[in-house]
Parts: C-alpha cells; sequence; structure tokens
C-alpha cells in the first residue's frame, strides 16, 4: 500500500458514517506505534504532523518513513499537512510528495479565508492533493498556535454552505465546541450545529481537538456526519507518562530501545480507543479507487 490522498479515505467514511482517525506524529517511533495500531485493527490511518513537526524532522524525512511504513504494513495511510498557514510551504511540501493539506485560514475575515483556500485548491488538485479548510475557531493550544476563549467561535452553517461551494474543498474542519488540548471542564458540543451542518455541506466534515472529549460525545458526533477525528494531545501525554514511570522505576536505564517501546505501546492503547470511536477498524478496502 502506497500513501494515498485523503479524499478517498473520506469518501467512503462519509458513506457508510463511521470516521477515519487522524494522529498527530512527530517522529519515527510515534509513527511506527500508531501504523502497528492501526495495522492490529485493520484501520486505515490519516497521520497529521503541523509545521513545527516539520520544524523537528523535514517533511520528506517523514515521508520517506511513512512510504517505507506503508510497505511494511499494508494499510491505506494518509500524510497530511495539519494546520499549514502559508501556500509557498504548502506547495514545497506538494512537490516532495505531500498528498493531503490542511490550509487553516481560519484566523482571517470569511473573503480572505475563501480567497487563500481557492487558491491553495487550485495548487493543490493539480497534484492530487486534497485540501482542508476551517471555517469558524477552535480555541486551545496546539503546537506554535494558541486561541484564546475569547477568539474562539463557531462555524455558521450559512457561511459553512457557502465556503464549501466557492472554496472546492475536499474536507471542512469545524468549530462546534472541540478545542485543541485538555479542558478545564466537559467540553459543550453543540451537536444541533453540526447535524445542520452535515445535511447541508456535501463535503465530509472533519472534527478537531479529538483529545479529553468524552467517548459518547465523539461517537455521536460520528454518527452526525464527522469524517474525520483528530487526535494530538492524548497521544503525547500517554507516551510521555508511560517514560516517565518507566524512568522512575528504572533510573539507571539508558536504551531507547526499552523506554521508547513503552511510551509507543502507551500510545497504541489511546491509538485502539480511537479506532473503537470512529468505528474504522475493518474498514481497510478503501483507496482502491486512488
Ligand atoms: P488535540 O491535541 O486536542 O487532540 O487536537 C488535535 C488536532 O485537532 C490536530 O489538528
Amino acid at each position: 500500500m502506497r500513501i494515498i490522498s485523503t479524499k478517498y479515505l473520506l469518501a467512503r467514511a462519509k458513506q457508510e458514517k463511521f470516521a477515519i482517525p487522524a494522529f498527530n506524529i512527530h517522529n519515527a517511533e510515534t509513527i511506527q506505534a500508531v501504523l502497528e495500531a492501526c495495522h492490529e485493527r485493520q484501520s486505515p490511518v490519516i497521520l497529521a504532523g503541523t509545521p513545527s513537526t516539520f520544524k523537528h524532522i523535514a517533511f520528506q524525512d517523514i515521508y520517506a518513513i511513512c512510504q517505507s511504513f506503508a510497505g511494511t504494513f499494508d494499510i491505506p495511510i494518509a500524510l497530511h499537512l495539519d494546520h499549514h498557514e502559508d501556500i509557498g510551504d504548502i506547495r514545497q511540501k506538494v512537490f516532495a510528495g505531500a498528498r493531503s493539506a490542511m490550509i487553516d485560514a481560519s484566523h482571517l475575515a470569511f473573503a480572505e479565508n475563501i480567497a487563500l483556500v481557492k487558491r491553495v485548491v487550485a495548487f493543490c488538485h493539480k497534484y492530487d492533493c486534497s485540501v482542508e479548510a476551517e471555517l469558524g475557531r477552535l480555541g486551545g493550544i496546539e503546537d506554535d498556535k494558541n486561541v484564546s476563549d475569547m477568539h474562539a467561535f463557531l462555524t455558521d452553517p450559512d457561511e459553512a454552505v457557502e465556503f464549501a461551494s466557492r472554496t472546492g474543498i475536499d474536507s471542512l474542519a469545524i468549530a462546534i465546541g472541540t478545542a485543541h488540548g485538555l479542558y478545564k471542564q466537559t467540553p459543550k458540543i453543540d451537536f444541533d450545529r453540526l447535524e445542520t451542518i452535515s445535511n447541508r455541506v456535501d463535503v465530509p466534515i472533519v472534527l478537531h481537538g479529538g483529545s479529553d472529549v468524552p467517548d459518547d460525545y465523539i461517537i455521536r458526533a460520528v454518527g452526525l456526519g464527522i469524517c474525520k477525528v483528530n487526535v494530538g494531545t492524548e497521544l503525547k501525554i500517554a507516551f510521555a507518562n508511560a517514560v516517565k514511570k518507566y524512568f522512575t522505576a528504572n533510573p539507571q536505564a539508558n536504551d531507547p530501545r526499552y523506554y521508547m517501546r513503552v511510551g509507543m505501546d502507551a500510545m497504541k492503547e489511546v491509538v485502539y480507543s480511537k479506532i473503537r470511536l470512529c468505528g474504522s477498524a475493518g474498514k481497510l478496502d478503501i483507496g482502491s479507487e486512488s
């Protein structure tokens, strides 16, 4: 199996009312952990990297690792540019092999958001690269992005319809009450808004901020039309906590093959759990249209 464009994964997810989990990865170990778990559950997967991940390891190196693992694990894999804001940056990465990109212009006014997204779509579609864009604004912290509650706002359904049709995007990230990172209290998800948007917008709908959201909320959101669930923070916490615990119990330890494995196994538990909520286990026969 090779790396494929996200739209092939999301098309079937939308048709069959399940979601593809999108996991934020940072290095070879986190990619391997996600793929091991997805292979065990026979789940398609989106591996997502933010601009700051690609500062840590260059896109072409992550791409090469994923390409090689795609052969090892034989499951449909999409490698996604998460929260990219710069068209030049996206262009470079598409030339280097990216076939799935998010242009996040949610900080711009509606008309400017549309204008930038249209330019990205026009470029990416020449290369069979699918494009996700965001309307509304999620609060919370992700890498270098920090959006306060004051600046976060929910997606307007009328605008969502107009935005999707005028931009030609392949998927739409919406704000319905989730946030990036952990929550101070249980998030209030606007399921009515989700249902309205999902009934009126043709393209697959994406939920960001999938960490720390109660399980039944994710299941309900997927049932109402969410086709992609993004998860980052919970994976990092599981990995880090397991490694910390390992070093506390084994202060002399120094072999990455052991302490990394403990972190990877903890991360895999989160991946299993999100696959279950997304309903993506056993949905491997997608991507064949690519
Ligand atoms: P969390 O870190 O809250 O899971 O959000 C991840 C995300 O939405 C990536 O785009």
